[in-house]
């Protein structure tokens, strides 16, 4: 502290910004190659196949079948590069000898089951892929499978949509919905609904958060185009875009909260779309740098703001399928510390 209030009283002002620009920069940078060697040792990339990054690999080509399962009009035989994926892991799980009882191996054995269900229920063979992809251990652990954990659900209509739900009543009915009834959203809604989401918190109250409301159809199949992640579903009748301002923080310490404040102002968001009976899908801005520029460009949005995640909205369609999306015990994630 003392170095501090001595530099600060004998050099001139501007020199001593500069200093501490230097500062915030060396942190910033020592952060990032911190947060750059966690990442890349432990994310599922290629390379690191431990037990957890198999298991991410499961859950992740698992929601890939459940996706394809809930599809209003279901293309038998779909999958063929998921399919083969998990036949792959599957193998590389049993031949570790990792236990069968991890929910990530019961997501994927269950979804294979689902996959299996839904082709006897309409009559149709399997792919040859299908049959080629699993040994006889693996054909045993999925005849074996709970079909609890994957599959497919139906959307159900409201019990009463005047009446307002509880949070937990939100949080339980809440889905991602894909398909929607082909007809406008009320724009009033959407802001009221945003309206509501502001009761967010964020750090310090500082509001980095900032919404674009998308109801021209060519701009909505142009960004998902670009998003890459809505394949095979009509276009949503509006799109929002969540965004969250850098300028809104003022230390290298806070270079994740963007994402941070964001991610809970879109859950809130999410809720509150829900409490107004709307449907809704949180779609990720996961871009790399071709994506991330064309979305920039076609949406007219500046290097300061940082994209959290796009909201697909509309109108609820009863009777049409969705994910499952299994969830894991909360036991299995939570750590008491006495
Ligand atoms: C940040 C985020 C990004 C997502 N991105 C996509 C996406 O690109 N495409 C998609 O179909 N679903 C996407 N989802 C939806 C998830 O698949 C879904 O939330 C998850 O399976 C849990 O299911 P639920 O929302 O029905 O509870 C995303 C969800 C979140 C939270």
């Amino acid at each position: 502290m003392k170095i501090k209030a001595f530099v600060r009283d004998h050099i001139p002002g501007r020199m001593y910004e500069k200093l501490r620009r230097l500062k915030s920069l060396l942190l910033l940078f020592v952060l990032f190659m911190k947060q750059d060697r966690r990442f890349s040792k432990n994310a599922a990339l290629p390379g690191n196949m431990g037990q957890k990054q198999l298991e991410t690999q499961l859950i992740f080509f698992s929601h890939q079948i459940e996706k394809g399962l809930s599809h209003s009009n279901f293309r038998p035989g779909f999958g063929s590069r998921p399919i083969y994926a998990l036949g792959v892991c599957l193998k590389n799980w049993n031949s570790h000898g990792y236990s069968k009882d991890i929910f990530g191996f019961k997501v994927a054995t269950s979804a294979l089951k689902a996959y299996i269900d839904k082709h006897d229920e309409i009559g149709c063979v399997l792919p040859d892929f299908f049959n080629g992809a699993f040994d006889r251990e693996i054909m045993k652990d999925i005849d074996a499978s709970d079909p609890s954990f994957s599959g497919t659900s139906v959307i159900s209509g409201s019990e009463n949509s005047s009446s307002m739900k509880t949070y937990s009543q939100i949080l339980n009915s809440r889905v991602s919905i894909r398909e929607f009834e082909d007809c406008p959203v009320s724009e009033s809604t959407i802001e009221s609904a945003i309206s509501l989401a502001m009761r967010a918190p964020t750090v310090c109250n500082r509001q980095p958060q900032a919404v674009r409301v998308i109801f021209n159809k060519l701009i909505i199949k142009q960004a998902l185009t670009i998003q890459g992640g809505w394949r095979g579903y009509e276009f949503p009748p509006a799109l929002l875009l969540v965004t969250a301002h850098n300028s809104s923080f003022n230390n290298a310490i806070e270079r994740n909260e963007p994402y941070v404040d964001g991610g809970i102002f879109s859950m809130a968001l999410l809720g509150a779309l829900e409490s107004y009976d709307l449907g809704a899908c949180p779609l990720n801005t996961m871009f790399d740098i071709h994506q991330d520029g064309s979305t920039r460009r076609l949406l007219n949005i500046s290097e300061e703001e940082e994209f959290i995640m796009y909201i697909a909205v509309g109108k609820k369609k009863v009777g049409v399928s969705h994910p499952r999306s299994f969830r894991k015990a909360a036991e299995t994630v939570t750590t008491v510390i006495r």
